[in-house]
């Protein structure tokens, strides 16, 4: 027997204040039209003055150990995903930790932008795996519009904020691939590429500072890794995509995850897509659509899932678990 990590709790959070593409035509040299035919976005959600990235974790997080009927002390340890901490420390695991009243184990965030909801949960099975947790909340969280340069309308209309949580129990397994659970992760970073999107601020500077991406040279590596790293990790699994019931890919841009599924053999029907409602919420982008998707009732229990996304680093990833 061995142990797997199962989703057993799913949770989201969506700031109230809904941004619809038209309303960028009042400020920037921009259309609707030009932001849904070029992304696929129709409108995000933005985060209210006061309102941080752990207040919407901490609500997602809430969401999912409520759908399992634990408490926070049945917890282990938290791990975030997030490059919008509320602070540069401590980190915003922490700050859910003490907002969900948690009074035991660990916390800790991952940065690894929009990969970071890939990497935290391949890092959380790890834990799971070796032992050292039984149960982890697994959150991806993000308030990118507190890093946007309002007149760059190239990045400005791209990104909203919301947050998306996973409840993972270690679960005794036969260890094949039948089983519930992760099965197989697959990460990979090349810092060569720091320029391509990073944000101009930070301890360096004494400053925030506002995203900056080269969004083509970024969409050129993107369907190419992305279907990489989803077979790799669907190899490590002894499974191909024929096995695959949905993808459940970083939401960026429609174009992305057409072209990613395409390349993988894959038809439309098969891909859970929210872009169009959330616009691009970096690492919270995953866990936003899985907790949507299972409410939507589209995922069910034993349904094989893959999850890959790209972001800064560049850094990109895939983890494959049946639901
Ligand atoms: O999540 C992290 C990873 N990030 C991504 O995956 C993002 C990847 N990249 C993308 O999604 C796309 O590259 C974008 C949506 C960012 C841009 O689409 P594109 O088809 O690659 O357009 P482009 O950057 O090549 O720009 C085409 C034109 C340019 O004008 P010229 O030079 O052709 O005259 C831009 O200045 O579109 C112009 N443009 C805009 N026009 C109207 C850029 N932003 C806008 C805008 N409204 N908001």
């Amino acid at each position: 027997m061995t142990r797997r990590s199962v989703v057993i709790g799913a949770g989201h959070y969506l700031p109230k204040r809904i941004v619809e593409n038209a309303e960028f035509e009042q400020t920037l040299d921009t259309t609707d039209e030009w932001i849904r035919s070029r992304s696929g976005i129709e409108r995000r959600h933005f985060a209210a003055e006061g309102e941080t990235t752990s207040h919407m974790a901490t609500k997602a997080a809430q969401a999912a150990l409520d759908m399992a009927g634990y408490a926070a002390d049945d917890v282990d340890a938290i791990v975030v995903a997030t490059s919008t901490p509320d602070l540069t420390f401590p980190s915003a695991a922490t700050m859910v930790q003490a907002q969900l009243g948690m009074t035991k184990g660990f916390a800790f965030d991952v940065q690894a932008v929009c990969a970071g909801f890939v990497y935290a949960l391949s890092n959380a099975n790890a834990l799971i795996a070796s032992g050292q947790a039984d149960r982890v909340l697994v959150i991806g969280a993000e308030t990118f519009s507190r890093i946007m340069d309002w007149e760059d309308r190239s990045t400005c209309v791209l990104f909203g904020d919301g947050a998306g949580a996973l409840l993972l129990e270690a679960t005794p397994s036969e260890g094949t691939n039948a089983d519930r659970g992760i099965l197989a992760t697959d990460l990979n970073s090349d810092g060569r590429h720091k320029d391509l999107l990073y944000v101009d601020g930070g301890v360096s500077t004494g400053t925030t500072g506002y995203l900056r991406m080269q969004g083509n040279q970024v969409f050129r590596h993107a369907v190419e890794k992305l279907a990489s790293t989803a077979n790799t990790a669907l190899g490590r699994a002894d499974l191909t995509s024929d096995d695959v019931d949905w993808i459940v890919p970083h939401q960026a841009n429609i174009r992305i995850i057409q072209g990613t599924a395409k390349k993988m053999g894959l038809p439309m029907d098969r891909v859970v897509v929210t872009v169009q409602d959330h616009g691009n919420t970096s690492a919270a982008s995953i866990p936003l659509a899985l907790s949507v998707a299972n409410a939507r009732g589209q995922i069910k229990q034993g349904d094989l899932v893959v999850t890959e996304a790209i972001g800064g680093g560049l850094a990109w990833g895939a983890v494959v678990l049946r639901w």
